[in-house]
């Protein structure tokens, strides 16, 4: 087995490399195929939007061929409930449709492939060989998942929870993805899925690597915290503005948003994060700095500030709800999308475990 240990290297490094080949990426977009995910876990918000979505249709519109995996699977590591998966895998898909992400549709003019890991059986067929790359060990030590059953506060930890990783790897090699945008949490993962395809071109693969090492492409949008102020928004938390949210309910939510006692509005995110939050959200939704906003806004306070927010923010998630509704009324479409997304995604997954199995000599 192998002998050399996963090395997380510094977070330095990582910043370093990801600047450069975000630098490559826009010079020569065809070098490189790009592998995001999510959990379908519900609709999602505008901490997404400004996140990472936005960042997935800019690689696209570069013309870096990408692939979007809805990871059904790994909600079942941690959530007891399953019935929800269906309906939150189709709504995935309509806010990502939404925010600009152009699918490969089956009728020839899309190119970002949409798909359930799930519903493809070859990619989840690597997880097998891949399983036997890592040790129980080197699963027990990853942070991100150490983290994770901490806080699902669930009694028994299923096999799943430990494995999820390895699961992501196939994700991310069955498509011979090279380049996966991340945030932080997700860089152990990542490089698990570097180690196994290291390990799996020297131990099977000999002078022909079936396998790219990904490479981690770091985020650099701001993180947007919830509006209760101190965490990140997140829709369990109930302090988040969803896409799919109406314009009153965007201004009630703005509403009550935490500010402080200040009457006046200055942009200084260490020791007011919740005003800086909201100048911030400001400054995305209309190209204006968040200094520029405290400074026009200066003591008109935090009604004026919100008053001006619920204005912006309606305005610029308009043309993304009325295709949202659109989209909404179209199911068709959206199950047409996903199953043009999962046919290529399998069309992939075999050729990729037809290498795989003539490495390991197992072909017949
Ligand atoms: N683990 C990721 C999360 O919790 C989701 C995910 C699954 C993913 N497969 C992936 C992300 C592949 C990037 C690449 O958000």
């Amino acid at each position: 087995m192998a002998d050399e240990t996963i090395q997380y290297g510094t977070y330095e490094a990582t910043v370093e490399r990801s600047k450069k080949l975000e630098g490559d990426l826009e010079i020569n977009p065809q070098k490189y195929r790009v592998l995001t995910g999510d959990r379908p876990t519900g609709r999602l918000h505008i901490g997404h939007l400004f996140g990472s979505l936005q960042n997935r249709v800019r690689l696209q519109n570069l013309g870096v061929q990408t692939f979007i995996v809805i990871a059904d699977y790994q909600v079942l590591t941690d959530r007891d409930t399953f019935e929800a998966i269906g309906e939150n895998i189709r709504e995935l898909t309509i806010d990502y449709l939404a925010a600009g992400i152009v699918p490969l549709d089956g009728k020839g003019q899309g190119k970002t492939v949409i798909f359930p890991h799930s519903h493809v059986p070859e990619l989840n067929q690597l997880l097998l060989p891949f399983l036997t790359l890592v040790t129980n060990a080197e699963l027990d030590r990853n942070p991100t998942v150490k983290e994770e059953i901490a806080a699902a506060g669930q009694k028994r930890i299923n096999a799943g929870m430990y494995t999820y990783p390895v699961h992501q790897a196939a994700d991310i090699l069955f498509c011979k993805g090279n380049v996966v945008p991340v945030g932080k949490d997700q860089l152990p993962h990542l490089e698990l899925t570097r180690v196994i395809a290291r390990r799996f071109n020297d131990r099977f693969a000999g002078q022909a690597p079936v396998f790219p090492e990904p490479q981690p492409l770091l985020s650099k949008s701001p993180v947007i915290l919830g509006l209760d102020g101190g965490q990140k928004m997140s829709k369990s938390r109930h302090n988040a503005i969803m896409l799919s949210a109406s314009e009153d309910e965007t201004a009630n939510l703005l509403k009550k948003a935490k500010t402080d006692a200040d009457r006046l509005i200055t942009y200084d995110p260490d020791q007011r994060p919740e005003v800086a939050n909201l100048l911030l959200l400001l400054s995305l939704t209309t190209g204006e700095t968040p200094e520029t906003w405290a400074e026009k806004i200066g003591d008109g306070g935090a009604g004026t500030l919100k008053k001006q927010l619920t204005e912006s923010m309606n305005e610029y998630l308009r043309p993304l709800r009325t295709r949202r509704k659109e989209l909404e009324a179209n199911p068709d479409y959206v199950r047409q999308v996903l199953r043009a997304g999962i046919a290529e995604a399998r069309s992939q997954a075999e050729a990729t475990l037809n290498e795989v199995r003539d490495s390991m000599h197992m072909s017949i």
